[in-house]
């Protein structure tokens, strides 16, 4: 095929691309190709624009590494995340609603015993978590596999610090034969995601801040519910209106109480101040569909 021009090009492509057997591959090229020429006709994309767009592109890449997940953050601060992960968990009004994942999970965190602390030696206000994992239907799901993760007070994750050779901040716990899952950490604050990058030159450019509100992250899985990956945020905090890579959600905001002293829920007097968090959450059953 010859002499393409801008009224033959699209449908060029998209036959071109016509010999995939993957049959879902042919329907996102087909509205991938449409949507990004429509883009560029749109806006009529100079040349210039687009070398700027290609090194932003190669910028981003190239930043990228086992630490640091740049496409990650331009997903999540263009809201793509927030979508996919909406039209994804359309579950039924009750179930902890779903949001972000972020850059900063990592698979083998430690499994620690109930109660434990996970931010041992990590300076911070001392924070107790605490709540039941159930079933929409009530039922309690006893043995969910419960991880968390969450920054310091300083607004950093384990593993965006130079040489630290463990895991802080992170752990899996168990919940117990009545659902029931509690530990020990820091509180943690709100932190602006990584921007000395392309997508904080982006941010930047855009007149936009990169801070999200403060928040712990978990995920919960149990055998026949769908996977929760979801976060609780601190009520009050700051930017939780204007979330770096829209991940609030209303339902999602708790009170994490402040205690000036006393004891802790496990019973340790403290002449210090202290925190709480009492969080439920609530699965979807996965329903079997007959084939
Ligand atoms: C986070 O909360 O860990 C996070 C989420 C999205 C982008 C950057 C960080
Ligand atoms: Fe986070």
């Amino acid at each position: 095929m010859r002499n393409l021009n801008e009224n033959t090009i699209t449908q060029a492509v998209i036959n071109r691309n016509e010999g995939t057997q993957n049959e879902r591959l042919k329907e996102i090229m087909v509205s991938l190709v449409q949507h990004l020429h429509s883009f560029a006709r749109e806006v009529e994309l100079t040349e210039k624009e687009w070398e700027v767009g290609i090194k932003f592109l190669t910028d981003v890449g190239q930043i990228c590494s086992e630490k640091r997940q740049e496409f990650i953050l331009l997903s999540d601060t263009l809201g793509l995340s927030t979508l996919v992960i909406a039209q994804n968990h359309r579950k039924p009004e009750g179930c902890t609603e779903a949001t972000v994942f972020g850059p900063f999970y990592v698979s083998n965190a430690p499994e620690l015993a109930l109660g434990a602390n996970m931010s041992e030696g990590v300076k911070g206000t001392p924070w107790f978590v605490s709540g039941t994992v159930k079933s929409i239907d009530g039922k309690i799901i006893s043995n969910a596999k419960v991880e968390v993760w969450q920054s310091d007070d300083d607004g950093f994750y384990d593993v965006q610090k130079d040489g630290l050779d463990h895991f802080e901040g992170r752990a899996i716990f168990n919940t117990n034969e009545k659902g029931e899952y509690h530990f020990e950490t820091i509180l943690p604050d709100a932190y602006p995601i990584p921007h000395d990058g392309p997508v904080g030159k982006m941010l930047q450019a855009l007149n936009r801040h990169p801070w999200r509100p403060a928040h712990l992250h978990f995920m919960i899985t149990a055998k026949g519910y769908e996977r929760l990956v979801t976060h609780v945020f601190k009520e009050n905090s700051e930017y939780l209106d204007s979330d770096a890579v829209f991940g609030v959600r209303s339902s999602l905001v708790s009170e994490w109480v402040q205690h000036e002293n006393g004891q802790d829920p496990y019973g340790n007097r403290h002449n210090t101040p202290f925190s709480t968090l009492q969080f439920n959450f609530v699965l979807n059953p996965i329903v079997e569909t007959k084939k």
